[in-house]
């Protein structure tokens, strides 16, 4: 299926055993990791990169009312699937939960502006199309990528003739390509229907957009937001079970380069909370509610309520709390960036106290800080004692709904420098980024999750409840007991 021995496709289908009592069906698809590493010679170079994309998605949301897409190629998860029937055509995506379309790269293709981006023989051939059924122009399905411009103008914009679009007639005329932009790139879309195999599920007229140009954007996506046209929304269309919730639990990427990485599972459907505890975890998951969005539909936005550093907690701003009347604010989970990206007020009291405790002890890494993007870094050899990097937690909105993170999901440590005659020194950087000033940030998203921050959680999207879960677990063997099971 691919040519990348890292990339390993398997696709499970569990119906009623006796491990899942209480719920007939979920399904398990494999995330894999992906990183360019033809690309990336150097963490550094792959840090920079990674963050100025996630701060290029973070601003972009913010003024697009659009689709956006995941940015960083650097360090994204991506699921595989088969497209049509004569023959299966194989696709890679990358699962992007801050948006709601599944879009594909079509033959011929063309990205513009790719260099560096991704690597191409990590992915399958761009897709043929040419037995696809094209989405008529009154379809829902059209509206829904046009941000909902009426059938009617949809139609007429086809050149279906008025009388037929009075008596609604247009079936034969096929919805308008649409365009997408984005934080450093675009792509001009045509929705297609054909029939996907997502593991063992057969989905007979799944709706895609089919892309023969981008900007930028070499790897398709699977858009897993709120939205008619999202993964989970076509799968919901085929099985309401499989459509309540999904959940993922991505392993622990670093970035060095040439791990052999697992899998992250990715559970489609609702499976029991006593079940979780049978592989020795107990797992524990905190909810926060899912905050409606009327400007941004496809987010899934939740309430920040502060962040502690140690035991001192640092109220978030009312913004990050909740909406106002007009979608703006919150925090968006997002598993299509890699850092978290935090409003300047609360970025500078949250670095301010980590300085105060780690930069008493450490030297700061100006140099590193310059290189990488990130900050504030420090040189952790030179002191003899171990200084303890204060944790820090997350408060959501909800009861108790604190949710601790790991020290290496916030503070990543490795070795710099050491070309030409220096040594390498090992060093440490807090791994959150100013997302700017909280004054321009009153029209979009307050804050973003990023995936890098959900490493070694079971991350569940409750869509009936309308809730956020989090739970520590450990990814890989949850990947390898959901494997066992079979
Ligand atoms: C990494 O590659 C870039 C160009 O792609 C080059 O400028 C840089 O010097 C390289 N760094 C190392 C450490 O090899
Ligand atoms: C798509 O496949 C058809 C045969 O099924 C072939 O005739 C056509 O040239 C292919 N198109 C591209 C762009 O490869
Ligand atoms: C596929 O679904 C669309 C709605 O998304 C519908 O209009 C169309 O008739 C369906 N086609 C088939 C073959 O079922
Ligand atoms: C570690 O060293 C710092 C200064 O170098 C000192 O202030 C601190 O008390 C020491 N901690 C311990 C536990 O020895």
């Amino acid at each position: 299926m691919s040519s990348s021995s890292s990339l390993v496709f398997f696709f499970f289908l569990l119906i009623s055993s006796s491990c899942f009592p209480s719920f007939s069906e979920i399904l398990i698809l494999p995330l894999s990791h992906s990183l360019s590493p033809t690309h990336f010679n150097s963490t550094h170079h792959l840090l920079k990169s990674s963050s100025s994309r996630s701060a290029a998605r973070f601003h972009n949301h913010r003024r697009q009312q659009q689709l956006s897409l995941p940015l960083s190629a650097g360090s994204d998860y991506t699921l595989s699937f088969n497209l049509g029937t004569h023959p299966p055509q194989p696709v890679t995506l990358y699962m992007d939960t801050g948006s709601d379309l599944v879009w594909i790269p079509c033959a011929p293709f063309e990205c513009i502006l790719c260099e560096g981006k991704s690597n191409p023989s990590l992915f399958p051939k761009p897709l043929n199309v040419s037995r696809s059924r094209t989405v008529s122009c009154k379809s829902p399905a059209c509206s829904a990528a046009h941000t909902s411009l009426s059938s009617s103008d949809l139609c007429a914009i086809s050149r279906c003739p008025l009388i037929s679009i009075e008596t609604s007639d247009c079936s034969s005329f096929a919805c308008p390509p649409f365009y997408f932009a984005y934080g450093d790139g675009s792509l001009i879309a045509r929705l297609y229907h054909d029939s996907v195999s997502i593991s063992s599920v057969f989905l007979r007229n799944f709706t895609f957009g089919c892309a023969h140009t981008t900007l930028g954007e070499p790897v398709g996506v699977a858009g897993f937001g709120r939205g008619l046209l999202s993964l989970p929304a076509q799968l919901a269309a085929f099985s309401p079970q499989l459509g309540h919730q999904f959940s993922y639990c991505l392993i622990s990427h670093s970035f060095d380069k040439q791990r052999v990485r697992q899998p992250s599972p990715l559970i489609l459907g609702r499976y029991d909370e006593d079940d979780k505890r049978t592989d020795g975890e107990l797992v524990q998951f905190v909810y926060t509610p899912m905050l409606e969005n009327p400007k941004h539909l496809y987010l899934y936005s939740v309430g920040l309520a502060g962040v502690s550093v140690g035991k001192k907690t640092i109220p978030a701003p009312e913004m990050l709390r909740r909406l106002d009347h007009r979608g703006n604010g919150g925090m968006v989970v997002d598993s299509g960036t890699t850092f978290t990206m935090l409003p300047a007020s609360l970025y500078n009291s949250v670095v301010a106290e980590f300085d105060r405790r780690v930069g008493r002890v450490h030297e700061r890494a100006s140099e590193v800080e310059d290189e990488t993007g990130l900050g504030p870094c420090y040189y952790m050899g030179k002191v003899k004692n171990e200084t303890k990097v204060p944790t820090v937690t997350l408060r959501f909105e909800g009861k108790e709904s604190d949710v601790v993170l790991p020290r290496k999901n916030y503070f990543y440590e490795f070795l710099y420098g050491g070309y030409g005659t220096g040594r390498k020194k090992k060093v440490g950087c807090l791994m959150l980024m100013n997302g700017g000033d909280d004054a321009e940030l009153n029209d979009g998203p307050g804050a973003t999750l990023g995936n890098y921050q959900q490493q070694g959680f079971e991350v569940v999207y409750d869509l009936e409840k309308q809730r956020v879960g989090f739970a520590r677990r450990k990814c890989a063997s949850l990947w390898d007991r959901l494997n066992q099971r079979n």
